[in-house]
């Protein structure tokens, strides 16, 4: 069984979501001890924003030429690992209402008609079924449903909206929200409580 791990914080070792998606890594190794995972990080690491040479090789096999362009290469690599993934574990925190520009970036690779989604008769087909996926998310503010802010909330929609398109339904929602509420003394506990519910996983 194939994890792929990826982190997408700018905040390194004061990250809230990475706190969290290590624990829930941690958490299905112990479930599965054979566990074949892939890390990747996206802020140390980060994918090239999607340009036009990019587009042009979007799931298909690179050329002698493009093959030494390291963005390519990185691409490629990030919709196969994506493909053969059985699990998956991203690290999300909300900036600016949305998701990292890093991961942004991921999603603009793995979104590829012919290989992760394509249009049938009936309208759009998920192509990349099967897999489970678990969002360890965090947040300085409160977006729940019902609260004031819960319209600004495009970070965990965004998300199951994607990879819903690609097929993708079994979601899970690990949320640490309101970090920064009551000058940030609600951390501790708002992390604990996320933890706890990663333990029962
Ligand atoms: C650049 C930036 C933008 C942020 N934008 C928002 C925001 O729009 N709404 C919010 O509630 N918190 C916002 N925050 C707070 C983060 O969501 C919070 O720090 C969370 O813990 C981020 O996850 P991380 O610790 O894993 O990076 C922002 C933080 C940063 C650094």
């Amino acid at each position: 069984m194939k994890l792929l791990h990826i982190d997408s914080s700018i905040l390194g070792g004061y990250s809230a979501t990475r706190q969290l998606s290590v624990a829930i890594v941690d958490r299905y190794r112990q479930k599965h001890p054979d566990l074949d995972v892939i890390s990747l990080d996206l802020a140390a690491n980060p994918l090239p924003h999607l340009d036009g040479e990019a587009l042009s090789f979007l799931g298909k096999d690179l050329t002698e030429d493009a093959a030494s362009n390291k963005d390519l290469v990185a691409g490629a690599k990030a919709l196969s690992d994506f493909k053969e993934a059985d699990i998956l574990v991203l690290g999300v925190p909300m900036y600016n209402f949305g998701i990292p520009s890093q991961l942004k970036a991921w999603i603009d690779r793995i979104a590829i008609a012919g290989q992760t989604f394509r249009y049938g008769a009936n309208g759009v087909e998920g192509l990349a079924g099967g897999k489970t996926v678990i969002l360890a998310v965090a947040r300085g503010g409160i977006y729940s449903e019902g609260t004031p802010q819960a319209a600004f909330e495009h970070q965990v929609t965004y998300l199951k909206a994607v990879l819903g398109f690609l097929g993708v339904t079994d979601v899970k929602v690990i949320e640490a929200e309101g970090l920064a509420v009551n000058g940030g003394n609600d951390r501790p506990r708002i992390l604990a409580e996320a933890e706890s519910v990663i333990a029962a996983l």
